[in-house]
């Protein structure tokens, strides 16, 4: 089945879950932006050094870098049948740049999945997550970073989706299986 879906959420509103989960129900792959610069700096590529200035303080990475590493990335042939973007657009500029991608594909998206969680159960999930991956950037001062960032930039995003009818917001709080059963029905007759 052809899909292309956006992910959209606070940081700890689990998308990196439960995109790998609706890529198991799809078949189209999960495409993160944050496991790609991830990948890069582990690898030590110009990508990775340029990224890691950014990702270790919860910066935006700049949007020309970003926005070239996802136009190459939906360019590959595995992308051509349909996507998960998850972390990817963050800001009104990278969803603009998104729209020309797939103007430049000819495809379009068929919906934005927004997941919802209260910060007291983001700061949890980050907390519990700190302790398990050690991800640089899930201390105290730069998840606070990260946060208000996400409310100042990307949060407004879902209101010019939700313009644009594309909009599905779903809770994102309760075990793992009933958020993706809840986001596979929510998408319903749209995919
Ligand atoms: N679209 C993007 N534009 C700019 N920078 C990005 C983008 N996506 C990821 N990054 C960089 O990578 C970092 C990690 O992103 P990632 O999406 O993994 O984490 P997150 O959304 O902050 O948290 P979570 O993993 O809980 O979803 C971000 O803090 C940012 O520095
Ligand atoms: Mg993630």
């Amino acid at each position: 089945m052809s899909v292309r879906l956006v992910i959209m959420g606070p940081q700890g509103s689990g998308k990196g879950t439960q995109a790998a989960r609706i890529y198991q129900h799809f078949s189209v792959p999960a495409i993160s932006t944050g496991d790609i610069f991830r990948d890069n700096i582990a690898r030590g590529t110009e990508l990775g050094k340029r990224a890691q200035e950014y990702t270790c303080c919860g910066e935006l990475v700049p949007d020309e870098v970003t926005n070239a590493m996802v136009r190459e990335r939906l360019r590959q042939p595995d992308a051509a049948d349909g996507f998960i973007l998850d972390g990817y657009p963050r800001n009104a500029a990278q969803v603009a740049e998104l729209d020309v991608i797939l103007d430049e594909l000819g495809t379009r998206l068929d919906a934005v999945i927004q997941l919802t969680a209260d910060r007291g159960e983001l700061l949890e999930r980050m907390r519990r997550r700190a302790e398990i991956e050690g991800r640089d950037d899930d201390t105290a001062e730069v998840i606070a970073r990260r946060l208000d960032i996400y409310e100042a930039e990307t949060a407004p995003l879902a209101q010019a989706y939700a313009d644009r009818g594309l909009l599905v917001a779903v809770d994102g709080t309760g075990e793992i299986e009933a958020v993706t059963a809840r986001v596979l029905d929510a998408l319903g007759s749209r995919v």
